[in-house]
C-alpha cells in the first residue's frame, strides 16, 4: 500500500488539554478513506491538523513521505492538499434530504474516480463506509479501529455503536 498521507502519534488541541491523543492513520493513495466516530471524537480536528489550520503538538504528519506537520495552511495547500491531490471533506452530506445526500455520495465517488484521494468525515456512517475503500473509527482522540469500508460495515461492534439499526443512516 502506498501512503499518500500518514499520521503517526499525532497530538493536538485548542490550548488547554489535548483533543488528539496520539492519532495513527494512513491514507492510501487513490482511495476513499472514511473516518467515523461519535460527536467530539476529534474527526474535524484531524482534518484541521492535516490542512495546517491547527498546529500539532506532537507526532508526525507525512504527505508523500514529507513531514508537513506544523507548516502553514498555504504551504500545505501548495503541496496539493484540498486543491489537487488530497481532498478533505467534513460531513458533506449533513442536513441534506435523501436524494441530495445520494447525489453527494455519487459526486464523491466521481471525484475519486477522476483520480483524487479523499479523506471523508461522515456522520452518515453507513453511506460513507459504503463508498469508502478504507474506514477508520475514531473515539476520544484516537483511532480505535481500521479496516476496509466493507469490513467495518459488517463489524458487529461498529454496527452497534455507530451505524444504528439496519437500513438507517444514523451517525
Ligand atoms: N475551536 C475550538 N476550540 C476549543 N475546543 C474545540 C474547538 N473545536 C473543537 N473543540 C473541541 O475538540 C473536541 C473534538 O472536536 P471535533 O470538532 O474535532 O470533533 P468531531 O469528531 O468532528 O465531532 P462532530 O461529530 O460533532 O463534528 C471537542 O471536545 C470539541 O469541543
Ligand atoms: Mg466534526
Amino acid at each position: 500500500m502506498t501512503a499518500l498521507l500518514a499520521l503517526e502519534g499525532v497530538v493536538a488541541g485548542y490550548g488547554r488539554g489535548d483533543v488528539l491523543r496520539g492519532v495513527d492513520l494512513t491514507i492510501e493513495d487513490g482511495a476513499i478513506t472514511c473516518l467515523i466516530g461519535p460527536n467530539g471524537a476529534g474527526k474535524s480536528t484531524v482534518l484541521k491538523t492535516v490542512s495546517g489550520l491547527l498546529r500539532p503538538k506532537g507526532g508526525t504528519i507525512l504527505l508523500r513521505g514529507e513531514p508537513i506537520g506544523g507548516r502553514t495552511p498555504q504551504a500545505i495547500l501548495e503541496r496539493g492538499v484540498v486543491h489537487v491531490t488530497l481532498v478533505l471533506m467534513d460531513e458533506p452530506s449533513t442536513g441534506l434530504d435523501p436524494k441530495a445526500r445520494r447525489r453527494v455520495f455519487e459526486a464523491i465517488t466521481e471525484v475519486n474516480r477522476a483520480g483524487r484521494t479523499v479523506l471523508l468525515v461522515e456522520q452518515n456512517a453507513r453511506s460513507g463506509l459504503a463508498i469508502a475503500d478504507h474506514g477508520a473509527v475514531m473515539d476520544s482522540g484516537v483511532v480505535r479501529l481500521t479496516g476496509t469500508g466493507a469490513d467495518l460495515l459488517v463489524d458487529p461492534e461498529v454496527a452497534r455503536l455507530y451505524l444504528g439499526t439496519a437500513g438507517t443512516n444514523v451517525g
